[in-house]
């Protein structure tokens, strides 16, 4: 049911696949020095993503938790990983901490870091972007790994079903019927369309990231620019007006 696979060195995706929502929550594990869970999924699947992270390295060893905002699939285990794991800490933006991190779910207090500010875990070097209701949530950021090329995007790039642990194909497609078929039900106006949106997902397509990890969905391995700039006119088509 939980799948792992190396979608870049030392970058696993544990996938969790919940057909009731027919969505996938995948979690990712940099395995490094200081070993980083980016995600901890919600707190019913705290059980298997551990049991999926124990196969890779010592669950109690994780030193950092990241996360893009604060909801339930972003940062919801992150009191149980922290009772497990005595030196991890959170990592996300500090509106984020101040706003509700550190008051709900962080046992210890959550490190918050600036726009641009760099994260470094040994081998591997995060690079964190402050990127207001982009995916979604006045506090988001993201996390982008430089010395491989790999963003770790969130909801963007979100697609529904239980595909590929990793793809080259086209995934802004599935993105962008998973945004019409939202629109019409309770999921409605999933993200939001901003005069901020449009410079944020630029923004990110400067990067040139080859490897787009996404919570649902599958990772897509390319020209990131390109898909960003079609992320941006699926966004626009679906969401600009409503
Ligand atoms: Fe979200
Ligand atoms: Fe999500």
């Amino acid at each position: 049911m939980t799948r792992i696979t190396e979608i870049a060195a030392d970058l696993y995706q544990i996938s969790t696949f919940i057909p009731e929502v027919n969505l996938q929550f995948n979690q990712f594990l940099v395995r490094d020095e200081q070993p980083l869970l980016f995600h901890t999924g919600m707190n019913r699947l705290f059980p298997v993503v551990r049991d999926a992270v124990a196969t890779l390295i010592p669950p109690s060893q994780i030193r950092w938790i990241g996360f893009s905002h604060f909801e339930a699939d972003e940062c919801g285990a992150l009191t149980a990983w922290q009772t497990l794991a005595p030196s991890a800490t959170g990592v996300c933006s500090l509106v984020a901490k101040l706003v509700s991190v550190d008051d709900v779910v962080a046992l210890r207090p959550a490190q918050a870091l600036a726009d641009g500010e760099q994260l470094c875990t040994g081998t591997y070097r995060f690079r964190f972007l402050q990127t207001p209701h982009v995916p979604h949530c006045w506090e988001s950021g993201l996390l982008f790994e430089e010395t491989q090329g790999t963003l770790l995007c969130s909801d963007l790039f979100h697609q529904n079903g239980d595909g590929e642990p990793s793809t080259s194909a086209d995934v802004v497609g599935p993105f962008k019927r998973m945004l019409v078929d939202y629109q019409h039900g309770p999921f409605a106006n999933y993200l939001p369309y901003t005069s901020h949106t449009e410079a944020t997902l630029q923004r990110l397509a400067a990067l040139k990231p080859r490897t787009l990890a996404t919570m649902h969905g599958s990772t897509f391995v390319g020209d990131g620019e390109q898909a960003f700039a079609d992320l941006a006119q699926a966004m626009k088509d679906v969401l600009a007006g409503h």
